[in-house]
């Protein structure tokens, strides 16, 4: 999976943003380490954990950036991301998904069994019977197979809260998952999964409290179901940048997995910020070069192979003094770039720009590293190579 950095990229480090080609993933240091500290400063006024998204940016450099930023651990979606990150050195990861493929869940016992050896945990969240029968299995056959200390892995229920998407119906469906999680051994009941994707990016922020509202109503119910039986709930799991502040508010969640935060995305900055919420900055760009200029419009070298667009296109980031542009779709390869409307500015053939992608998280996915700059867009260095470790991670 690990592909080796380019001398070309190496190199660049100590240099001014000026020596970076493009289009290029490049991530503003300053702008993600404020975001970082205002996000650990969020949780320890509302004393909850944070286990950041690492399916946002893929990197166990980050992701033990967070860490020492106060994140107990990270989240991924996939047990390729789970390996990527355990081969960082990352030691406390969530899997906040389900895996059924047996040939998967093999992968998934021998990582429970990596980070064990390390003083760490592996979780994952089951929404089937099957699910915990087959997780099972993998962590016996694991054990057998290999002998040694035999490691127990955190099993969270997931619960659907409105997403449409995996979990089971809050309520007695989570009781009997927790009934059958607790009579494996290598298992541990940890809690509740409860994460709507959806709400979070209603636009307004009375809607996504109200979203949030019922998440809460049926996170209630399903623990006090589940503790009727007298096992306890330890933790509640869940929220995205979008809501997070109301998770955090609710007294029901113990855990906060939202990840955008640190790099915010242009379909982000469209939600009505709740006046709770820190105040997150852009991190993320495409650095782009004019390649063309005409009467109407000019065209840039980053199309959508450098950036996802499947929550809306970029915005072009306008430097001080630098004419507002707005872009439009050019293909895989081309950007088109307008003035905004009572502008008749274009830029000029070679100008550099930069462009805020609509959706961090598939963005970074097209990439095999970001280049960390330090001091601004403008006259930064490049501090750092950040590595995508976990790029393509799929499986
Ligand atoms: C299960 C789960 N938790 C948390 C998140 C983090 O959300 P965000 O990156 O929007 O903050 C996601 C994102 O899709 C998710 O799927």
């Amino acid at each position: 999976m690990k592909t080796p950095l380019s001398d070309t990229l190496k190199r660049l480090v100590g240099q001014g943003v000026d020596a970076i080609d493009t289009p290029a993933l490049v991530v503003d240091l300053d702008a993600m380490r404020r975001n970082l500290s205002r996000m650990a400063d969020f949780a320890r006024k509302h004393d909850i954990r944070w286990r950041p998204h690492a399916k946002m940016h893929k990197s166990s450099a980050l992701a033990k950036l967070q860490m020492q930023a106060g994140a107990v651990g990270v989240c991924v979606q996939k047990t390729a991301e789970a390996e990527a990150m355990v081969a960082g050195g990352v030691y406390n990861v969530y899997i906040s998904n389900e895996v059924i493929a047996p040939h998967k869940l093999a992968r998934v016992a021998a990582l429970a069994h990596a980070v064990a050896a390390e003083n760490g945990q592996l979780a994952i969240a089951v929404d089937s019977m099957e699910g915990v029968t087959l997780l099972a299995q993998a962590m016996n056959d694991h054990r057998a197979a290999k002998g040694g200390a035999a490691a127990v892995i955190d099993v969270f229920v997931e619960i659907d809260v409105g997403q449409g998407r995996c979990g089971v119906t809050p309520g007695r469906a989570a009781v009997a998952l927790a009934h059958e999680i607790r009579k494996h051994a290598a298992l541990r009941f940890a809690g509740l999964q409860a994460y709507h994707g959806r709400a979070q990016h209603l636009r307004g922020a009375q809607e996504r409290r109200e979203a949030i509202a019922m998440v809460v109503q049926d996170v209630l119910y399903t623990r006090k179901l589940v503790e009727a039986e007298g096992i306890p709930v330890e933790l509640i799991t869940g929220a995205g940048t979008g809501s997070l502040v109301l998770e955090a508010a609710s007294g029901a969640f113990g855990e906060l997995q939202a990840g955008s935060f640190m790099f915010m995305d242009a379909d982000y900055a469209r939600n009505e910020r709740d006046p709770a919420q820190p105040q997150f900055e852009h991190a993320l760009f495409v650095k782009t070069q004019v390649i063309s200029s005409g009467v109407q419009h000019a065209v840039c070298d980053a199309g959508h192979k450098s950036h996802a667009i499947d929550s809306g296109l970029p915005r072009v980031h306008a430097l001080e003094g630098e004419a507002e542009l707005e872009y439009f779709n050019g293909g895989d390869e081309h950007g088109i770039l307008k003035p905004v409307a009572g502008s008749t500015r274009l830029p000029p053939i070679g100008r550099t720009l930069w462009l805020i992608p609509g959706h961090c998280d598939p963005t970074v996915n097209l990439h095999d590293a970001m280049v960390g700059v330090a001091g601004g867009l403008k006259a930064g260095k490049v501090e750092r190579i950040i590595r995508v470790d976990a790029r393509g991670a799929l499986t």
